[in-house]
């Protein structure tokens, strides 16, 4: 086991932990800057994004509508203050991706092209065909590569982080402050000591923790799970938004998105009778928020008992849609889907988490020294509804106030020698002979939670969950407390915690806003 002094630690490799990191780099050049990642370097949220990220960019936009469209689909839980300046700065940051090589659509007339999705009053998603969320992290990964500051460590998996609670003599301190974290390296199996003068969470969502979801398997909200242990403060964990349509595949793990552009488009979204069911339910039809739309198929498939609704492109120009969508219009047609014929399936999937670590304006969390950023913090933008396209552009813009703060704020600090920071103890431990029991775990609370937490809930049904979570909680801990640690076994933990916060803030909630609906709220 090794210990590493450094100045920078940033967890996660995904559009937030690479801004911060070529930011700070590149203001501090003697300084170092550590990327560990649990997977390979690009495995993150960011690299599945479709749409794109939402910015004011024509000259009849403006910044007041991209701020009323957020606050409308956020259902007003937003905090304005937040709202405006990520908004008034997303053109600076669009350019700072531009310069770094990110290649955004651009129209006939050399424009950027704008794309369209739901709850957006005007075009202002600017995009990469359909896989803009890979562009941008191929261009930050580009950018990484030049700096030699960073050092990015891929299949590393962050344990714990390190706090008062770990350092001797320090355990019952009020406020509390945060050293590094305890890593596993995943090829030399030891669980390194990291310790930073300046961490940051930038860990990704949780959308694992459902059965059906289009983020990739990484997404087990271990920063959540590791802020929630060090008592960091946690909220709006109820908010979790499905995205209307991802692709009907039964068992497919993460769930192809197809995106909500397409809406913006043109496409229309019907039901078993082939009707277009979205223009009873909202003037906004197909492009109204996505928790509206959500609810609306939700509803489709409970009275009509089918396991999915149809998308509509069949009246679209082809052409225009295959150049905008070829890795939908693909993925499509391998499964011998003709969309210029055929309607598509499409069913809601968990997809972006409104809640998360509590951050203040510079991304700073409740704990000293530790920073949070990208789909992990809550900054208070997205209120109770993330408005679509706008978590890219939260994480560039929160990248920045963290990176500008480390390096003219913090770059002086230096760690203090005398604490004592223990090296992690895995007396006692050994290796599981059977790993059936962790992965049964998880499918389990991914079925708990589909079946009783997900677009609809009750009190009865959030009981039966947190029934449920508690006897796997148990277990779980069990389990890990006599195990040499793995990846897998650390994943679960940390899913049953961000399922239990779900469950638990889902329950305090006696009204129904954006993406949290329960039947117990309902208005007689
Ligand atoms: C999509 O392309 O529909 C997803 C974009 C987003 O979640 O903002």
């Amino acid at each position: 086991m090794s210990i590493f002094k450094i100045d920078t630690l940033i967890l996660g490799s995904g559009v937030a932990g690479l801004t911060i990191a070529i930011k700070t780099a590149l203001a501090l050049p003697n300084k170092k800057v550590f990327v560990v990642t649990k997977a390979e370097k690009s495995e993150s949220n960011t690299k599945y994004a479709q749409g794109g990220i939402a910015s004011v960019w024509d000259k009849l936009d403006s910044f007041e509508d991209h701020i009323n469209d957020t606050m409308v689909a956020g259902d007003y839980l937003n905090d304005i203050e937040v709202v405006k300046m990520v908004i008034e700065e997303a053109p600076k940051c669009m350019k700072q991706l531009i310069n770094w090589g990110v290649d955004f659509d651009q129209a006939k007339n050399g424009d950027l092209d704008l794309g369209k999705e739901g709850g957006h009053s005007a075009n202002r998603v600017l995009h990469h065909k359909d896989i803009t969320g890979f562009e941008i992290e191929k261009n930050l990964l580009k950018q990484v590569n030049l700096l030699p500051n960073i050092t990015l460590l891929p299949y590393h998996f962050a344990i714990d982080l390190i706090t008062d609670h770990h350092v001797k003599g320090k355990e019952t301190i009020d406020s509390i402050s945060c050293y590094g974290a305890y890593v596993l390296n995943q090829k030399t199996k030891k669980i390194d000591t990291y310790i930073a003068t300046s961490i940051v969470l930038a860990t990704g969502g949780v959308g694992q923790v459902y059965a059906a979801t289009t983020n990739p398997n990484v997404a087990t909200g271990d920063g959540i799970a590791m802020a929630y242990r060090a008592k960091a403060k946690i909220e709006d964990m109820e908010f979790v938004q499905f995205h209307p349509t991802s692709l009907y595949q039964p068992g497919e793990s993460p769930a192809f998105l197809i995106s909500e552009a397409v809406r913006g488009f043109g496409a229309f979204l019907r039901n078993k009778k082939e009707e277009r069911f979205m223009l009873k339910i909202d003037d906004r039809a197909e492009l109204a928020p996505r928790d509206i739309v959500a609810r609306a198929i939700d509803s489709e498939l409970i009275k009509s008992g089918n396991q999915y609704v149809y998308l509509d492109c069949t009246h679209l120009k082809m052409d225009a849609f295959i150049n905008h969508f070829p890795n939908i219009f693909e993925k499509c047609k391998s499964l011998g889907i003709d969309i210029a014929t055929q309607y598509i399936p499409v069913v809601p999937a968990a997809h972006y988490l409104m809640g998360g670590i509590i951050v203040d304006k510079i991304g700073y969390t409740s704990l000293k020294n530790l920073f949070a950023c990208g789909e992990c913090a809550r900054t208070g933008l997205h209120g109770a509804n993330r408005l679509a396209s706008n978590s890219l552009l939260e994480a560039l813009v929160f990248g920045n106030k963290i990176a500008n703060e480390i390096s003219e704020n913090r770059k002086n600090l230096i760690l203090d020698k005398n604490i004592q920071i223990p090296e992690w103890d895995e007396e006692g431990t050994t290796v599981p002979k059977e790993k059936v029991l962790i992965s049964h775990n998880r499918k389990t609370i991914q079925n708990i939670m589909t079946d009783l937490v997900a677009i609809v809930r009750s009190n009865e049904r959030l009981e039966k969950a947190l029934d449920h979570l508690n006897y796997l909680y148990q277990d779980t801990e069990k389990a890990y407390d006599k195990s040499k640690l793995s990846p897998q076994i650390c994943e679960l933990r940390n899913l049953n915690a961000i399922a239990y916060l779900i469950v638990k803030q889902s329950m305090k909630r006696k009204e129904n806003k954006g993406a949290f609906y329960s039947l117990n709220n309902l208005k007689n």
